[in-house]
């Protein structure tokens, strides 16, 4: 793919960023250049370019504002010691991008198109890449949002015959304000996230927007965080709004909902093959809400978190639902700190990377 440049002549100045980067939070500020490729029918991608960052000029007919067709990435360079920058299984992000857009009946973005947009957005804008290597700086890293949409100026409901995508960059601390500690779960008996044949298993801004009415529930509740069950049965554990789930019993062994409907995670996946390296027998398979309320209170299940991108590995606390409520299981237990410890270890280049999971970027 060829990419030309137009460099931001106005960047954020040093001091700025400076201030930026001493906590970032998160999706709050963005880097100085963003990435555009656009597609059609005949010409397929093209156009693709590297510009200052700033706002779209968008007819109010773009099919994506009325029938959200759509699909986006999350994922995350980090700065290792030696100043160098990495991404962590990029093509992941690609390959489930392809995925989503089927789903979505969007255009296919080979994967080294993807890689390499990425890849040159992070470079122009490297000095976005938190240091993470002071005393007391914590996880930051530069959070990248790979997104498709349907630009097509036409109200029909059908595939948009125009697509953009871009890629923009936001550094990122902690997802949740208050840091590491265990978020607390209300479990929604009312709303669903994804049914057989939907679109739960794709990354698209509709699975999101429904879970906004289940997430204020949770808040009302005094809970941090939504969790969903299953559209036909409503028994079996799917995920979070943003996140995967992780179970792990006394016997050592950990369990996570199988795929089908919840979002294949990439930290998921990841954590399978580390907590399998670590000894530790994983189950992806059907997960009963019983099964839960009964393992925490009989001890059986010790500890219990979420994952995901944004999220890291968070701890999980208590469970609560319309009457009733199951306390935390151990709270950032020993198997989840190793566990997350294990992963960002990895990520920051501070052990070594068995699987080949980091790409070098600069
Ligand atoms: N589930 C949902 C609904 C998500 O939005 C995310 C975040 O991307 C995840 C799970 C975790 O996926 P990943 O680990 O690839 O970030
Ligand atoms: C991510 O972890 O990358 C996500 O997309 C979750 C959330 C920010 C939507």
């Amino acid at each position: 793919m060829q990419i030309s440049a137009t460099v931001n002549t106005h960047p954020v100045s040093d001091e700025r960023l400076a201030e930026i980067l001493a906590d970032p939070g998160f999706g709050n500020h963005f880097t100085d250049h963003m990435f555009t490729v656009e597609w059609t029918p005949d010409a397929g991608w093209h156009d693709a370019r590297i510009e200052p960052y700033g706002p779209l000029t968008l007819d109010p007919a773009t099919a994506v504002l009325h029938y959200a067709q759509e699909t986006f990435e999350g994922m995350k360079a980090y700065r290792h010691a030696d100043g160098s920058i990495w991404t962590f299984r990029p093509e992941a992000n690609a390959e489930r991008m392809v995925t989503s857009s089927h789903r979505l009946a969007l255009p296919v973005l080979e994967v080294p198109d993807f890689l390499q947009a990425v890849q040159e957005l992070v470079r122009i804008d490297q000095r976005w890449v938190p240091d993470t290597t002071e005393p007391g700086a914590g996880e930051k890293s530069l959070y990248l949002r790979p997104f498709m949409f349907a630009s097509e100026k036409f109200l029909g409901v059908r595939p948009s015959q125009h697509v953009t995508f871009m890629v923009i960059a936001s550094p990122a601390g902690s997802y949740f304000k208050g840091g590491l500690k265990p978020v607390s779960l209300w479990l929604t008996e009312e709303y669903t996230r994804a049914g057989r044949g939907g679109m739960g298993a794709a990354k698209t801004g509709g699975n999101y927007a429904s879970s906004l009415v289940a997430q204020q529930e949770a808040a009302a509740h005094g809970c941090d965080q939504v969790v969903f069950l299953d559209a036909q049965e409503g028994t079996y554990v799917e995920e979070l709004g943003g996140m995967n789930m992780y179970f792990v019993y006394a016997d050592g062994r950990i369990v996570t909902p199988a795929t089908g409907t919840i979002l294949e995670g990439i930290t998921r996946s990841s954590i399978i093959e580390l907590a399998q390296k670590m000894g530790h027998p994983v189950e992806e398979r059907r997960f009963g809400i019983e099964e839960w309320r009964e393992g925490v209170t009989s001890g059986e299940i010790v500890e219990i978190f979420a994952c995901g991108t944004a999220a890291v590995v968070t701890p999980v606390g208590s469970l609560k639902w319309d009457g009733g409520e199951v306390p935390c299981a151990h709270e950032g237990g020993e198997v989840t700190m190793a566990i997350r410890k294990a992963l960002v270890d990895i990520q920051y280049g501070r052990a070594e990377d068995p699987f080949g999971w980091m790409h070098r970027i600069v």
